[in-house]
C-alpha cells in the first residue's frame, strides 16, 4: 500500500488491535443469540471495549488530539485543529444479530477537513483505507468508483429511518421515488461500509438522511480518492453532527440528487 502518513498508520494499527477482540466478541454471538438474556447488554459492552482499545491507541501517540466518539462522546473538546471521529462497531443490529456486515469506522480531520480514514470489516478482513491526494485502497489494491452512466441501470444502496425519525414519512416516500428510477435499492445496515462499496464500485450512489458525522468521516476521503462526489445536502445549523448524505460514482450523481429533490416526496 502507498499510503504513508503517521496517522494512516496509526489508525490502521488502532483498527486492527481493536478487531481482535471484536471478533472474538462475534463469535460469541452466536452463543448469545439463543440465550434467555440475549445479547443486547453484550453488544453494549463489544462497543464500548473496542472504542476504548482504539481510543487508547490513538492517544499513545497524540493525547491532545480531539476526538468525537460515538460512545464516549467528545474529548479534548478544545482541540478541533487535530481530530479523529471514531464509529467503534458501524452496523450495530448486524452485529447483534450474526450478520457480518458491520465495521470499525475511524477518521482523521485536520483543520475541519478529513485528511485520511479507514473503514475495516474484521470478518470479511476488508480494509478501506484512503489518504488525501495518495488514492484509496481496498486492502492492497486500488479501488476506483464505478463507471455506471445511466440512473435506470445503477444498484444504489441506503439506510434509515431510525424508529425516533420525525420523517419518517418523508424517507419512505423518497425511497418509493428512487427505486422507481433506478435498477435496484439495498439496505445493508452499516453507512460506513455502504460509503466504503461504493467507493470500490460494488454500488453505484449512496443516499442516506440522518446519520451522524462518525457514520460517514472516514468514508468521505476513501470516496472522494476513489473518484466519487459526496454532498451533504439541506444542512441544519441545530445538529451539527447530523448529516443529510448522497455519494455516488460522480456520474449519475446530478440525477440522483434531483429524485431525492424531488417536489412530489416534500
Ligand atoms: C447505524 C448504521 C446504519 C445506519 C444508521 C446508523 P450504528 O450506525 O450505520 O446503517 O442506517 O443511521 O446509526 O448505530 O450501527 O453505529
Ligand atoms: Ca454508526
Ligand atoms: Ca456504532
Amino acid at each position: 500500500m502507498r499510503l504513508n502518513s503517521p496517522q494512516i498508520n496509526l489508525i490502521t494499527k488502532a483498527c486492527i488491535k481493536a478487531s481482535r477482540s471484536l471478533i472474538r466478541d462475534f463469535g460469541e454471538i452466536e452463543n448469545l443469540q439463543v440465550s434467555s438474556k440475549g445479547p443486547g447488554d453484550f453488544v453494549t459492552s463489544a462497543d464500548k471495549r473496542t472504542e476504548k482499545i482504539i481510543i487508547e491507541e490513538l492517544q499513545k501517540a497524540h493525547p491532545d488530539y480531539g476526538i468525537i466518539t460515538e460512545e464516549a462522546g467528545m474529548i479534548n473538546k478544545s482541540n478541533s485543529k487535530n481530530r479523529w471521529i471514531i464509529d467503534p462497531i458501524d452496523g450495530t443490529m448486524n452485529f447483534l444479530n450474526g450478520v457480518p456486515q458491520f465495521a470499525i469506522s475511524i477518521g482523521y480531520e485536520e483543520d475541519s477537513e478529513i485528511k485520511c480514514g479507514v473503514i475495516f470489516n474484521p470478518i470479511m478482513n476488508e480494509m478501506f483505507c484512503a489518504e488525501k491526494g495518495n488514492g484509496a485502497y481496498l486492502n492492497n489494491s486500488r479501488i476506483r468508483v464505478s463507471n455506471k452512466k445511466k440512473i435506470k441501470d445503477a444498484l444504489i444502496v441506503t439506510g434509515g429511518p431510525k424508529g425516533i425519525s420525525k420523517i419518517k414519512n418523508k424517507i419512505f416516500s423518497e425511497y418509493i421515488n428512487v427505486s422507481n428510477h433506478v435498477s435496484n435499492v439495498r439496505k445493508f445496515g452499516s453507512a460506513s461500509l455502504d460509503m466504503a462499496y461504493v467507493a470500490c464500485g460494488r454500488f453505484d450512489g449512496y443516499w442516506q438522511r440522518e446519520v451522524n458525522y462518525w457514520d460517514v468521516a472516514a468514508g468521505i476521503v476513501i470516496l472522494k480518492e476513489a473518484g466519487g462526489f459526496i454532498d451533504f445536502f439541506e444542512k441544519d445549523i441545530n445538529s451539527p453532527l447530523k448529516r443529510n448524505v448522497l455519494a455516488t460514482n460522480s456520474n449519475i450523481h446530478e440525477e440522483l440528487k434531483e429524485l431525492i429533490k424531488k417536489k412530489d416526496i416534500e
